[in-house]
């Protein structure tokens, strides 16, 4: 059989084509008297092609075998569709089953299915519409990433994943070790002779490496154990972690806003199909949400700004607001979503809230800490400028009780060569939310981590 051609290009093609295979899963199959229709769908695109097929006594046989989820291999040509609403149709000539798929216990039914219901049956989400277009959106982003950096010349720096320290000194990580389970061998005995995680983040790592190269970013998976079932927290996610040298905490609020906007604006430029199925169906506010970024600087408020604003309003929250507690969703959702309706920085926040390595202000109570906070999110970037002065940094681990033994490296890059750094960490799943309007980072990352689920 031929090379087949797939859907995405058949109906971009500028001219009919006389030969072709085309390969995918049977959205629909209606059957006419003389002929049958099939929907397809391959993955290639949001939209499915059409292909009409002449009964033969071996082609009906075939047809009676086939239904909604089967996959299927036609041959035959690309013409002009006297259909409404497709340029181009297939003329199907011959037509191979490749696997059935059982019309009494498939799950994918052509009505519209929850998200939920879908949750569970992650291993065939994505041949929905939605879901389809969630990860066609989430490998261009991927990619659009790396071009935003690759333009801006930084480099692309693979931290590890199995890790000896805690980054941000929140102890909600994953212990990793080759010890059988309830054995009384110690520590000692296990692969590294000493206790391993998951990291939670590549920055400390990074640093080290924009010490050296200078601009250079991370993108990889991180791990957290915190027992937080929220719409926007999962156990595994990925993140983006730019790490600048020579910048302080006002050159990396702006690389965080121009990278937003330059990914906003790519998503829109290149997948303006899947975005709009979920302008459409999932959130009727995506198109002014996203215009709204790219239209406008975002706001820039200290800390204590934020909560002057928070103690003012008539709004009652959850959490009483006093200067000196995180800010929690609540309020950060408040701040963007009905005080100022547009993404915003918060930033110098108190130091008692933030971990060791952010630089202290000279008010010797706040750090050079940044959040970026976004509609319907909330906080979707962490970022800092880094405590680059030896002194200070000795006197904040102290302070906070920490062992200089085991951050003897992360010392060394103050006594050799310090600078001036900042970088920040942005959420990649919740940056697919913004982008796609979904509610639940569970429907942004392909095989979902949570408390209690470790499905797939
Ligand atoms: O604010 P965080 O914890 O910052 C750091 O990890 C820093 N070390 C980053 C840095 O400066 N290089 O996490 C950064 C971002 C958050 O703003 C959020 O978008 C995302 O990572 N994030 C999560 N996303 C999904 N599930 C979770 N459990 C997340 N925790 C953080
Ligand atoms: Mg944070």
């Amino acid at each position: 059989m031929m090379k087949r051609t797939k859907i995405k290009a058949l109906l971009n093609a500028e001219s009919a084509m006389p030969e072709i295979v085309v390969k995918g899963w049977v959205r629909t199959k209606r059957d006419s008297k003389g002929f049958s229709f099939l929907e397809l769908n391959d993955g290639s695109c949001l939209k499915n092609i059409q292909t009409v097929i002449d009964h033969t006594p071996e082609i009906e046989a075939e047809l009676a075998k086939i239904g909604t989820g089967a996959s299927v291999a036609i041959e035959g040509e690309l013409v002009e569709s006297p259909g409404k609403g497709q340029k181009w149709e297939v003329r199907g000539k011959s037509l191979k089953l490749l696997g059935e798929a059982d019309p009494e216990t498939f799950p994918l039914q052509k009505k519209r299915h929850s998200d939920e219901f879908l949750r569970g049956i992650a291993h065939l989400r994505p041949r929905t519409n939605k879901f389809g277009a969630m990860f066609r959106i989430r490998s261009e982003l991927a990619q659009a990433i790396h071009k935003f950096f690759a333009e801006k010349d930084f480099f692309y720096v693979h931290t590890p994943v199995l890790t000896g320290s805690d980054c941000e000194g929140a102890g909600e990580m994953f212990r990793v070790t080759c010890l059988e389970h309830g054995c009384k061998s110690s520590i000692e005995e296990d692969f590294f002779g000493k206790p391993a995680h998951l990291t939670v983040s590549g920055q400390l790592e990074a640093e080290m490496f924009s010490l050296a190269l200078g601009d250079v970013y991370t993108f990889g998976p991180t791990f957290r154990a915190e027992n937080s079932n929220t719409p926007r927290h999962v156990a595994e996610f990925w993140m983006i972690e730019p790490e600048m040298a020579f910048a302080d905490l006002a050159d990396d609020m702006d690389l965080g806003e121009e990278m937003i906007k330059y990914l906003v604006r790519h998503i829109l430029d290149n997948c303006a199909d899947d975005v709009e199925l979920f302008a459409k169906w999932v959130d009727k506010s995506l198109m002014p949400t996203l215009e709204t970024i790219l239209e406008n600087e975002f706001i820039r408020l200290p800390y204590t700004e934020a909560i002057n604003v928070l103690k003012k309003t008539k709004k009652k929250f959850e959490y009483p607001v006093e200067w000196g507690m995180d800010l929690q969703t609540e309020h950060e959702r408040f701040l963007c979503e009905e005080k100022f309706k547009q993404p915003l920085y918060v930033y110098d926040y108190p130091k008692t809230i933030k971990p060791f390595y952010m630089r202290m202000n000279d008010d010797n109570e706040t750090v050079a800490a940044m959040d970026c906070l976004v509609p319907r999110i909330g906080e979707i970037i962490g970022g800092s400028q880094r405590e680059e002065r030896l002194d200070v940094l000795h006197a904040r681990m102290k302070e906070m009780d920490l062992s200089e033994e085991e951050y003897w490296w992360y010392l060394d890059s103050r006594r050799f060569g310090s600078v001036p750094h900042a970088g920040f960490g942005l959420g990649f799943e919740r940056l697919l939310m913004l982008v796609t309007g979904v509610g639940n980072i569970r429907d942004a990352i392909p095989f979902p981590r949570t408390p209690n689920h470790l499905e797939f």
